[in-house]
Formats: C-alpha cells, structure tokens, sequence
C-alpha cells in the first residue's frame, strides 16, 4: 500500500487532486492535510483520512506526515514567507521518512529573468531546496489557470482591460491541472522529473476574449491599458493596493511570454488534450 498526502486540500486546486486520487486509488490510502479538519467533512466521509497540520508549524507537520510514503506540496500562498513555510515541510518529510515528494511550482520561461514579485524567487528557492534534499522529488510547474483569468469583475460589462499585449499563454483549468497531479502521483517513473504543465496550445487575450464572448453570447473585446490605469481599477474594486500591483504583474509574465511554451506534458499525464480556452469558458457559463 502506498498512501499519498495532499496539502492544501481545503483548496481550489489541493482538493480536485484528493477528488481525482479517488477515482484512482482506494480512499484509505489518501490522506488529506487541512488547517482545520472539520472543513473536509466530505472526504472524511468518504474514508479519507484528515489529518491536522500548517506549514508554519514543523511538530504538526511530522505527526501528520507519519506513515506517508507520496507527498503533493502545494504552494503555499503569496504574500507570506512562502519559502520557510515550503523548508518546513521539506524538513518534516524527510524526517518521518516520506520517499517521494511533489511539488506544485508555476511555470516559467527557460532562461527567463522575469520576476513575480512574491512569488518566482521562493519558488526557484524551493525548487532548489528540494533539489538537494535527498528526496525523490516531481516538480509540477503549473501553468495560470483559466479560473483565475482574465482578472477584474467587470470584464462581462467593461471588456478585458488589461496589459499583456499579445503574449501568449499555454493556461489551463485548475481542474485538469489537479487531474495532472493526481495522475503523476499515481503513477510509476515521475522520480526526479520536471514537468510543465498547461494545455495544448497558447492563446493571447484576444483569444481568451473571443472564447469569453462565444460561451456568453455577448461581445468581450481586449483593449491594452497602462498598468497604473488597471490597478486603479482593481483598488475601485475594492482590492488593497499591493494586491491589485501582484495582479498586474501576472500579466506582464504573460506579455514577457513566461506561459508561452506548450510542452505537452499536461496531456501526456492525463492521456487526453487538457480543456481548450474555449471549453473552459464555455463549460464555466454554463455551471
Ligand atoms: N497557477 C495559478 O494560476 C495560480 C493561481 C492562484 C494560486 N496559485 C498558487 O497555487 C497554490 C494552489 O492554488 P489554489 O487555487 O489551490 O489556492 P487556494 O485555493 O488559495 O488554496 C491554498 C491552500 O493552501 C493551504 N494553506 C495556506 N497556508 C497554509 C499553511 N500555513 N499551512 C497549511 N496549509 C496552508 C490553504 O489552507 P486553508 O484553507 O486553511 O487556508 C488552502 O488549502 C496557491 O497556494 C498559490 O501558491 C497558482
């Protein structure tokens, strides 16, 4: 028997992992990792194992680890010490003697020097962290997800108006994404591999609007505009002002081209072309 934790399963993505770990394997070899336990009463139900534990803490992250053999480490979030929280769990597993760990990292440019700032610097740190930590180690560079694009809430009425000239983007569902990491940590050989996973071909916004306005039947077009302009308007959203910054950077990456590069590999893991800019939109109208 080999049991998996997730981290992270109170998540978006962490748990649509746990979610598609069921169709794969019994549900007593899952373990879920949460915060606080009793906001996974469903997996709970289903004969997943909760267990208690937070990345800032190490002594909960060994009891929760016991036992475990597979890991999936998913990000912790922006704008906190991201990386000691990463070094914890790195430390904790290789402690308790987990073999094999997975870590959720974002895509990148090959050779790229563009900065996400909070974000690329503890995420090439822990990458490297869990280079030489003697585990075995997959890294999973997500792609930006569909769910979280294009950013602002009047995009239905105002259009998209961000700045991201024509870069393009291999984004993909959160969900396929969680399908990718389900499926690499069930399955034999990903030991000491590196994927990037997105979909099957990059679009630019032009194109996320075009899939926008067929799934709502409704003209959506994508007009440029400076990044002071776009984060003005997230602050008039209501969004404190570093985080409407943090959101503007992720477009410029998309405009320097860091989500560029289709690879393939989200496929190859999940054995079927990841949904398209233009089943996402439409499926996400629909529900
Ligand atoms: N590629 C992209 O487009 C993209 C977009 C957004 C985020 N991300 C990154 O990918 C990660 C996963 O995405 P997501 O959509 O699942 O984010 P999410 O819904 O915000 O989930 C983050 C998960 O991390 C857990 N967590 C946060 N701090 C923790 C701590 N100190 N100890 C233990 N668990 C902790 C949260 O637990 P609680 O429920 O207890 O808070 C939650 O389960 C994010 O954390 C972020 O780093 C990527």
């Amino acid at each position: 028997m080999t049991r998996i934790l997730v981290t992270g399963a109170t998540g978006g993505l962490g748990s649509q992992v746990v979610e598609f770990l069921l169709d794969r394997v019994p549900a007593r070899d899952i373990v879920a990792l949460a915060r606080d336990p009793a906001r996974l009463p469903s997996f709970a139900a289903r004969g997943v194992e909760i267990r208690t534990g937070d990345y800032l803490d190490p002594a909960s992250l060994e009891r929760a680890f016991a036992g475990v053999d597979k890991l999936l480490l998913v990000s912790a979030r922006a704008f906190t010490d991201a990386f000691t929280q990463h070094a914890n769990v790195v430390e904790a597993a290789k402690r308790v003697g987990v073999r094999h760990l997975h870590y959720v990292s974002l895509q990148k440019a090959e050779g790229s020097t563009f900065e996400i700032p909070a974000v690329t610097q503890w995420e090439r740190e822990t990458e490297a962290l869990l280079q030489a930590s003697g585990l075995d180690v997959t890294i999973l560079r997500n792609t930006m997800y569909f769910d979280t694009l294009p950013f602002g809430k009047s995009v239905t009425e105002a259009g998209i108006r961000v700045r991201a000239g024509r870069g393009r983007g291999a984004f993909a569902s959160r969900r396929d994404l969680a399908e990718g990491a389900a499926a690499a940590l069930c399955g034999d050989g990903h030991e000491g591999k590196r994927y990037t996973l997105g979909g099957s071909e990059a679009v630019d916004m032009a194109d996320i609007a075009a899939a926008m306005s067929e799934a709502g039947g409704r003209a959506i077009d994508y007009r440029e505009v400076p990044v002071a302009e776009f984060i003005e308007a997230r602050i008039e959203e209501g969004f404190p002002e570093p985080v409407a910054e943090f959101a503007a950077a992720w477009f410029q990456a998309i405009a320097a081209g860091e989500f560029s590069e289709v690879t393939g590999d989200l496929e190859r893991l999940i054995g079927r072309p990841p949904q398209s800019a233009r089943d996402f939109y439409r499926a996400s109208h629909r529900a």
